[in-house]
């Protein structure tokens, strides 16, 4: 299998096709002058099976298409199989109709991608995994939970309480505690479909004079886990670290989750950020090599 590193995820590609001892083919991009995106594969892959490894985090729709791109160059240039490694899958959390007549984002994708001549998906704890099942074609999702779990516990944090900011991420804290053995909760969020404004019931969590790690998927404008972090030193916790899988940090994110008394945030390299600090390349490598054996 040849590694296809896309314009963006090179260094997440460059890790993998190294963990696979593996060629990777390099791939020219520019964009013209009217911001329209160029993008050539440099490198034989007739009859090939190829892995394109592309985030798809802002800009997501440049990112989007040059996916689009690169499948279709592939299988337009004889490769006989491609594999899209999207760590961040874009449009994941338009899921549903909340609202009549809005558009199903994440199915449209998935058709779209289809179209290119995607074979198989391969995504890092995409945001509602049920709706992986409505892919035309084979999809799966890993979790990175454990590797940042572990990273907190080789920081010598093992017994931290683990917290999920809603719902939704129960699961992430759940896996967590396996790990850092500190318990474990989740907060009940709910969010005004029509203005995106979020509130929080008043849950109380064990954590007077404790360490705590909040796990979330996504850290976007970073209100979720900022509100998380305030509660949490209200309630006596001890030191606050926050983690996610898919740090966007739109804006002041940053700035106010720190702001509200967290020690460090934690993400991985599904999307390249400052705070990108454990790498996926090793759950993908895994997941590409058990896949060529299967
Ligand atoms: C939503 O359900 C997700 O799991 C995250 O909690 C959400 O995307 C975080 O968004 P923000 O950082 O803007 O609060």
């Amino acid at each position: 299998m040849l590694i296809i590193p896309g314009p963006a995820s090179q260094e997440l590609g460059k890790k993998i096709a190294e963990l696979l001892n593996t060629k990777t083919v390099a791939v020219t991009f520019k964009k013209f002058p009217d911001g329209e995106s160029y993008i050539r594969l440099e490198g034989e892959i007739r009859n090939e099976e190829v892995a394109i490894v592309q985030t798809t985090s802002p800009p997501q729709d440049t990112n989007l298409l040059q996916l689009f791109l690169m499948a279709d160059t592939a299988k337009s240039l004889g490769a006989k199989k491609a594999v899209a490694v999207v760590p961040y899958l874009a449009y994941s959390r338009q899921d549903k109709r909340f609202l009549q007549g809005e558009a199903l984002s994440v199915e449209t994708v998935a058709k779209l991608l289809k179209e290119a001549g995607v074979d198989q998906l391969l995504t890092i704890n995409v945001h509602e995994p049920k709706v992986l099942k409505k892919f035309p074609f084979p999809a799966q999702t890993i979790s990175a939970i454990p590797l940042l779990a572990e990273y907190f516990k080789n920081k010598g944090l093992k017994g931290a309480f683990a917290l999920a900011p809603d719902e939704g991420a129960k699961e992430y804290a759940l896996t967590a505690d396996k790990i850092l053995n500190g318990g474990y909760g989740w907060r009940h969020k709910e969010r005004d479909r029509y203005t995106g404004a979020i509130s929080f019931r008043d849950d109380k969590f064990d954590v007077e004079g404790k360490d705590a790690v909040i796990f979330d998927d996504i850290i976007s404008t970073g209100g979720t886990t900022a509100d998380a972090v305030k509660t949490l030193k209200a309630q006596g916790a001890r030191r606050v670290y926050a983690a996610c899988m898919h740090p966007l940090l739109i804006g002041d994110a940053e700035k106010k989750i720190m702001a509200n008394g967290a020690e460090e945030i934690v993400g991985t390299d599904c999307i390249p950020s400052r705070v990108s600090k454990v790498s996926v390349a090793p759950l993908i490598a895994n997941a590409l090599a058990a896949e060529k054996e299967a």
